[in-house]
């Protein structure tokens, strides 16, 4: 067996959490391989809401084994919230989900250092979630972190007080002192409480080599399913840096990640939004400044799941979802939110840009928003309600058309189609 992969290609919140959750039934594994709680992956099915940023989103479903990746970083804290949700819904997700041992822990301290970087970037903020994800990410790198494993073992305490001094000496450094902070509208030290009270529980946990278990589970003849966070233009090497995460959200990033060759890698199933949003600073091309980028934030609910935050909205950039293919070796696209795009009677699709009047044959290294010239074809919107529709066939004209336009430019498949929140309103081909 092999492992499919679920990813985003665009910049986060693709609707990646539901598609993993329709797609579980078909996996016996589903594990995520990087990024910590600055996702936030909703599934929604019978009336009921979920909001996941640490437990991979196959844990609805009782038969399949949910694994936290090595790649993967973990706030204890954040992830005993989401436990407590899971139960306080009558679920046990305890028992259908191993922590890998190697992935990282993020300390308290990672969450000060993230407030005082960003704070200190003044006009140039990443826009980050302020959740410690690229100080815990630049530990792990500097050799400096401390992971799941450690948890057991009798220095524990020592490793952390160690690691938090040289935390605390930067953020004196740079002018702040730990007085000033809250983490989640807690005080520091409360927020520590809370971090060492969770760590205790997570001794209760599945802690495993989750690599083996992956690997172990392929030949054995279970299917894995990879889900992805964040997407493609956050990657740390192709998204737009230094407006991106910490973490390699692309395909390559399942084999560190999860500890599998690059040879067990199978299906990639590639995550889009019938329109683009991006939530944080950074170059947006398509982004519509205005009514029309309203019509889709409230059409289509574009608030953060992890922040709350308003995301900015914008036409479908076909530059950018061809390259994001590139990247992944995407076998499969998936469109998500199409029903958002219900009352527009025209729509606009980005199918190149051009710099100081010139068509760009590439994708562009800087995707600076000042000097690029995003060039639309516009077409014609559906301006119907597709909630009565139940397959790909009987979709309106114009969207098949939509579709159509799409595959013809990045030459791969749509093959399933999102068009509600709730799990049953997905069409499929196949
Ligand atoms: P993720 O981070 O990629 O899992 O995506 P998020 O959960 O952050 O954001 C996607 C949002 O769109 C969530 O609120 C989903 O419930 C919602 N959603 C997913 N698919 C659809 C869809 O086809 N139509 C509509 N209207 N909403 C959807
Ligand atoms: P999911 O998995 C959308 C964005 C942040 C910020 C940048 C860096 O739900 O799709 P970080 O907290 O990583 O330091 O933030 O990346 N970002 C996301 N945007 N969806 C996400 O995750 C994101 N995770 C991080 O807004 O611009
Ligand atoms: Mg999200």
């Amino acid at each position: 067996m092999k492992v499919d992969v679920i990813l985003g290609l665009q910049w986060g919140d693709e609707g990646k959490g539901k598609i993993v959750d329709v797609f579980s039934p078909r996996y016996d594994v589903i594990a995520r391989f990087q990024g910590g709680p600055n996702a936030g992956h909703t599934i929604e099915f019978d009336g009921k809401k979920f909001i996941l940023h640490t437990i991979p989103s196959g844990i609805f479903h009782r038969n399949s084994m949910n694994v936290i990746g090595n790649g993967v970083i973990i706030d204890p804290v954040i992830l005993f919230r989401e436990i407590g949700k899971l139960s306080e819904a009558g679920m046990k997700p305890w028992e259908n989900l191993l922590i890998a041992n190697r992935a990282h822990l993020i300390l308290p301290t990672h969450r000060l250092l993230d407030a005082v970087y960003e704070s200190a970037k003044k006009d140039a903020k990443i826009g980050s979630t302020l959740k410690g994800i690229g100080p815990t990410y630049t530990d792990k790198y500097a050799r400096n972190g401390i992971r799941v494993g450690n948890i057991c073992y009798p220095g524990f305490r020592k490793m952390y007080e160690s690691l938090k001094e040289l935390h605390l000496k930067t953020v004196t450094t740079y002018g702040f002192d730990l007085a000033s902070f809250t983490l989640d509208g807690l005080p520091f030290a409360e927020y520590e409480t809370q971090w060492f009270e969770s760590i205790e529980k997570m001794k209760d946990l599945k802690v495993v080599d989750a690599e083996v278990f992956i690997n172990k589970s392929l030949v054995e003849g279970r299917s894995v399913l990879a889900e992805g966070a964040q997407g493609t233009m956050l990657d740390v090497d192709f998204g737009s840096y230094p407006f991106v995460t910490s973490s390699s959200t692309v395909a390559a990033g399942v084999c560190t990640g999860l500890g599998v060759s690059p040879h067990n890698i199978g299906k990639v199933f590639g995550v889009f939004k019938a329109y683009c949003t991006r939530v944080g600073s950074g170059p947006f091309p398509t982004e519509l400044e205005n009514e029309t980028g309203n019509k889709l934030r409230t059409g289509g609910k574009e608030f953060g799941s992890t922040t709350g935050r308003p995301r900015r909205c914008g036409w479908l950039d076909l530059p950018a979802l061809r390259y994001s293919i590139m990247l992944n070796g995407v076998d499969s696209l998936i469109m998500m939110k199409a029903d958002v795009l219900n009352p527009f009677e025209k729509l606009g699709v980005c199918t190149a840009y051009k710099e100081s009047g010139k068509l760009l044959s590439s994708y562009p290294f800087e995707l600076s928003s000042e000097g690029l010239e995003p060039q639309y074809t516009e077409m014609e919107g559906w301006n119907t309600d597709l909630s009565s529709n139940t397959s790909m066939e009987r979709l309106p004209l114009p969207l098949k058309k939509y579709i159509k336009f799409i595959e013809d430019f990045v030459e791969l498949p749509i093959d399933t189609v999102s068009i509600g929140p709730d799990r049953l309103q997905t069409l499929q081909t196949k």
